[in-house]
């Protein structure tokens, strides 16, 4: 039998969006697992804790090759923990291009073994952001066709107003 091939798929997922499920579903393709890895220290400052990213995550992305845990500290070291051989992230924009370069090639000087995949979502869901998701729901924006129910929720209740 082959070693299962496992992607970490890391991020802030503040919150997570149709565009992180896109792109689970996309890895899905070509890899046996996909970890979603929730970054406790993001440089975001995130506005929900990193356990209730986690839940809403694990209600949004049911699926049994899929499983959600956090991580502290540097994401190489997380993914040789949990036995990845693919880093997962997405491009949406040439904006995203310069900061997911260099992270690539930062991660790939700590853990050569260890291979960054970019990929597109959905054409209709590459506008998507979690900050602007956050943005439209705080000021009452309708937002329940880019997150799942759960997310829709949580949002509605953060943001009572
Ligand atoms: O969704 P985000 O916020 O753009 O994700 C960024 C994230 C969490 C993937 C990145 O900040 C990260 O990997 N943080 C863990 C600490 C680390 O390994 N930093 C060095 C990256 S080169």
């Amino acid at each position: 039998m082959s070693t299962p091939r496992i992607a970490v798929y890391p991020g802030s997922f503040d919150p997570i969006t149709r565009g992180h499920e896109d792109l689970v579903r996309r890895s899905l393709a070509f890899v046996d697992r996909v970890v979603i890895a929730v970054a406790g220290n993001s440089a975001k400052a995130p506005r929900v804790t990193v356990d209730e990213r986690v839940a809403l995550i694990r209600q949004a992305v049911a699926h049994p090759a899929v499983e959600v845990q956090s991580f502290e500290g540097l994401l190489v070291d997380f993914a040789r923990r949990v036995g990845a051989s693919v880093l997962v992230r997405g491009l949406r924009a040439v904006s995203d291009f310069e900061y997911e370069f260099q992270m690539a090639l930062m991660n790939r000087n700590l853990a050569p073994q260890l291979e960054t995949v970019f990929l597109v979502p959905a054409f209709d869901l590459t506008y998507l952001s979690s900050s602007l998701v956050r943005e439209v729901a705080r000021y009452g924006g309708d937002v329940a066709s880019l997150v799942h129910p759960a997310v829709l929720e949580a949002l509605k209740r953060k943001y009572r107003r």
